[in-house]
C-alpha cells in the first residue's frame, strides 16, 4: 500500500465510535437534511460520521459502486488531464479508492489522492501518493496544482469551503473540474421524491442540487465556467444491495426505502426508472462542470533586463547580482541570481530604461550595447514557463511571474555606487567562474535564459569587446 500522510496535525484520530453512534441516532430521524444533521451534529461532527460511513463502505465501495465503472463519466471529468503536461500536478480531491487518479495518471500529470477515509486511501494503487486530509483544510501550499477533480465528494462537505481551499491550492490557469449528481430530469413531484429517497438513504448528504446550482457556486467563488455538461444515465442496481449500502442505512429507512422504489409517482416513470424483479433501472444524472480560477491577470510588465560585461586584462568579466531583500511578492526567490532590471516607467523609451536601471542598481554606465546572435528557447521550470525568442531577446514568463524583458547585453563603464534603493548585491565575475556559480545557485527564472545565453556565447562576446578596444 502506498504511504498515507496524515493530516495537518499528524495525529491518528480516535475511534470515532461516539459520532457513530450519535450519527446512526440521528439518521433515525425521518429524512434529516443535510443543514439540519449539519446543525444538530456540529460540522466537526457531521465530519466524523462521513468519515466513520466510509470506513465502513470502503472494503465493498469498489465493487458496489456502479457509477465508478461508468466509462463516459470518468472520460468527461478526466477531459481536462489530455491538455496538461506531462509534469502537471494533480489532486484527486475526496478521491476515496483513487479511481480517478488511477486513470487519470494514464494521461498526464503527477497524481495526488486525498481523503478523509483511511480505510478507503487503502485501496488506491500503488505508487500515488496518499493524504489522509479534510478537503476544507488541505495541507498543501497554495499555487500547488494544475487541475483538481473531485467526483461526488461535494455533496458531503461544505461546499464553499472546499471551494475556496481548491481556489488556493490551484495554480494560475489551474482548473477545477466537479462531478456531482444533480436532479436532471426528476423535476416537480418527481424531484421531491428524489429528494426524499436521497435523504432516507444518506442523510450525511447535501440535498440533491441542480447543475445550475454548482455553476452559481463556482462563479462566486472566483471561477470561471469553461464547461459544462449534465450526462444522463441509467444505472442497474441490486434493490437489495442499493437499500441498505454496505448496511450502513437503518433498517427504518430501508423500509420507507422499499415503499418509495415500489412505488413511485408517475413522474418519476416518465424519467425511466423501472422495477425489475431484484434490480431497479435508476436514472442518475452527472454535473461535470470545469472551471478555471479566474485570475486577475496582469498585463505583462515590460521589463528591461541588462547584462553587464567588461574586459580586464583583455577577458571577458560579467557583472551579476544575487537578490538581498525579500521580495514580497516573491519570496522563493529571495538569494537567486540575476542581472540588473527593472520595469520601464511611464514615458520611458528603451533604451533609457536600461540606462537608468543599471545606474540605480549597479552604478555603472552603459558604453555600448553588443551585437549578439540569436535565442530562442521553451522550457517549464518551477511552475512557470521560460520563453527566450529572437531577434530583440524577449523573455516571457507566465504563471506566477508575468514579465516580458527586453534584454541587453552591454559593455559597461564606471565603478560608481548605486544611485537607487538597493536590494541585491552585486559583483564582477570572470567568465570562468560564470558556469559554477549558475551550478551552484538558484537563478530567477527572468534570467535563466540570459545566464544560460552568456554562457554559451562567451566566446564571441569576448570576441567583439577585444574587436572593439582594439579600435580605441
Ligand atoms: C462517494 S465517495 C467518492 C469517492 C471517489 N471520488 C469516487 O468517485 O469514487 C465520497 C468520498 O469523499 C470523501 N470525503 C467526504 N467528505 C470529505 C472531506 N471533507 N474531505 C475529504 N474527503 C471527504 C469520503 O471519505 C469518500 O471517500
Amino acid at each position: 500500500m502506498p504511504p498515507v500522510s496524515r493530516g495537518r496535525n499528524g495525529k491518528k484520530r480516535k475511534d470515532g465510535n461516539g459520532t457513530a453512534a450519535r450519527s446512526q441516532m440521528v439518521s433515525g430521524r425521518e429524512s434529516a437534511s443535510f443543514g439540519q444533521l449539519r446543525s444538530l451534529l456540529g460540522a466537526r461532527e457531521h465530519k466524523e460520521a462521513v468519515r466513520d460511513q466510509f470506513e465502513k463502505r470502503a472494503p465493498s465501495y469498489d465493487s458496489y459502486t456502479v457509477w465508478n465503472h461508468d466509462k463516459r463519466l470518468i472520460a468527461e471529468t478526466l477531459r481536462p488531464v489530455r491538455a496538461l503536461r506531462s509534469d502537471a500536478m494533480c489532486l484527486d480531491l475526496g478521491g476515496g479508492t483513487g479511481r480517478l487518479a488511477e486513470r487519470g495518471r494514464r494521461i498526464a500529470g503527477h497524481w495526488v489522492v486525498a481523503d478523509l477515509s483511511f480505510h478507503m486511501l487503502r485501496a488506491v494503487s500503488e505508487g500515488i501518493p496518499l493524504v489522509e486530509a479534510d478537503g476544507e483544510r488541505l495541507p498543501f501550499q497554495p499555487d500547488t496544482f494544475d487541475l483538481i477533480v473531485e467526483c461526488s465528494m461535494l455533496q458531503y462537505a461544505d461546499r464553499d469551503r472546499v471551494l475556496s481551499e481548491a481556489g488556493r491550492l490551484l495554480r494560475a490557469d489551474g482548473t477545477l473540474t466537479i462531478a456531482e449528481k444533480v436532479l436532471g430530469d426528476y423535476e416537480g413531484v418527481g424531484a421531491e421524491w428524489c429528494i426524499e429517497v436521497a435523504r432516507l438513504r444518506n442523510p450525511l448528504k447535501h440535498d440533491v442540487p441542480t447543475t445550475p446550482l454548482f455553476a452559481s457556486l463556482l462563479r462566486g467563488h472566483g471561477y470561471s465556467v469553461e464547461s459544462s455538461v449534465e450526462l444522463r444515465r441509467i444505472y442497474r442496481q441490486s434493490i437489495e444491495e442499493w437499500i441498505s449500502r454496505a448496511g450502513t442505512v437503518p433498517a427504518k429507512h430501508q423500509r420507507r426505502l422499499r415503499e418509495l422504489i415500489n412505488d413511485p409517482p408517475p413522474e418519476v416513470e416518465e424519467t425511466g426508472f423501472r422495477v425489475d424483479g431484484d434490480y431497479m433501472h435508476i436514472p442518475i444524472s452527472w454535473a461535470v462542470i470545469s472551471a478555471e480560477r479566474a485570475v486577475q491577470r496582469p498585463k505583462p510588465s515590460l521589463v528591461v533586463s541588462i547584462i553587464p560585461t567588461r574586459l580586464v586584462d583583455d577577458r571577458l568579466h560579467i557583472y551579476v547580482q544575487e537578490r538581498r531583500a525579500p521580495v514580497v511578492r516573491e519570496p522563493d526567490y529571495f538569494g537567486s541570481l540575476e542581472f540588473p532590471q527593472g520595469r520601464i516607467e511611464r514615458g520611458e523609451n528603451f533604451a533609457d530604461a536600461a540606462k537608468r536601471e543599471l545606474l540605480e542598481e549597479s552604478g555603472l554606465r552603459i558604453r555600448r550595447p553588443i551585437r549578439i546572435a540569436n535565442i530562442s528557447t521553451t522550457r517549464h521550470t518551477g511552475g512557470v514557463t521560460i520563453e527566450a525568442v529572437q531577434p530583440n531577446q524577449v523573455v516571457i514568463t507566465h504563471g506566477r511571474l508575468n514579465y516580458l524583458s527586453l534584454v541587453f547585453i552591454v559593455e559597461t563603464s564606471g565603478k560608481g555606487a548605486p544611485t537607487g534603493a538597493i536590494d541585491n548585491r552585486g559583483r564582477w565575475v570572470r567568465r570562468e567562474e560564470l558556469s559554477a556559480l549558475v551550478t551552484g545557485k538558484q537563478v530567477y527564472p527572468l534570467n535563466q535564459p540570459m545566464f544560460e545565453f552568456v554562457l554559451a556565447n562567451a566566446d564571441s562576446i569576448e570576441r567583439q569587446l577585444q574587436a572593439d578596444s582594439g579600435h580605441r
